[in-house]
Parts: C-alpha cells; sequence; structure tokens
C-alpha cells in the first residue's frame, strides 16, 4: 500500500444488529452503502482500495439506531436514515472516487 494511502483508507461500520435492524431498516442501508463503496473502490486496484465495509452485530449504542461509525476519525453517526447516509457518503466518501 503507498505511503498517502495508508493516511486515507477508510472503515466503514455498519451496524445490522437486531435493533438498528428492526423494520430491515439497517438492510436497506447497507444495500446503498455497499454501492457507493463499490464504486469508489472500482477506480483501484484491490491493494489500495480506500474503503473497507464492515458489518457489526452490535455497537453498544442500540437506542439511537441505526449506527455507523467511519474510522480511523471514529466519526459516529446515529438514527441514520437514506438521507442522512447519503450526507456521511458525501462527507467521507465522495472525494476518493477516481473520476
Ligand atoms: S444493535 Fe446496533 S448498536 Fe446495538
Amino acid at each position: 500500500m503507498p505511503a498517502e494511502q495508508g493516511n486515507r483508507r477508510l472503515r466503514v461500520v455498519l451496524c445490522r444488529g437486531e435493533y438498528c435492524n428492526l423494520g430491515r431498516r439497517a438492510d436497506r442501508l447497507y444495500k446503498l452503502l455497499d454501492a457507493a463503496v463499490s464504486d469508489i473502490n472500482a477506480g483501484y486496484s484491490f491493494a489500495e482500495r480506500p474503503v473497507k465495509l464492515e458489518i457489526a452485530n452490535c455497537l453498544s449504542m442500540c437506542a439511537v439506531g441505526p449506527n455507523c461509525v467511519v474510522y480511523p476519525e471514529g466519526t459516529a453517526y446515529h438514527e441514520l436514515d437514506e438521507q442522512a447516509l447519503q450526507q456521511l457518503i458525501e462527507t467521507h466518501l465522495a472525494h476518493l472516487e477516481t473520476s
């Protein structure tokens, strides 16, 4: 991995635990997030992909779910809906697109 890449690699952890996925709401968020991450990573070789999408079973903040945390900053997003997820994508991911 190139040195400058190491500084910007992001881990996006979306909770799909029991509470966060009530009514399958986290599943819908995952579908949107996975598509956005796939689009961004498509412009990079496998080793240089700038975003890793992970699923959690619980992030221990169920009462304010659906939850998602973006690392390395550790920025937590609560009560996510499609609109808030779009904001997360624009804030953390959109600038990583290669074209
Ligand atoms: S189920 Fe998502 S934080 Fe607990």
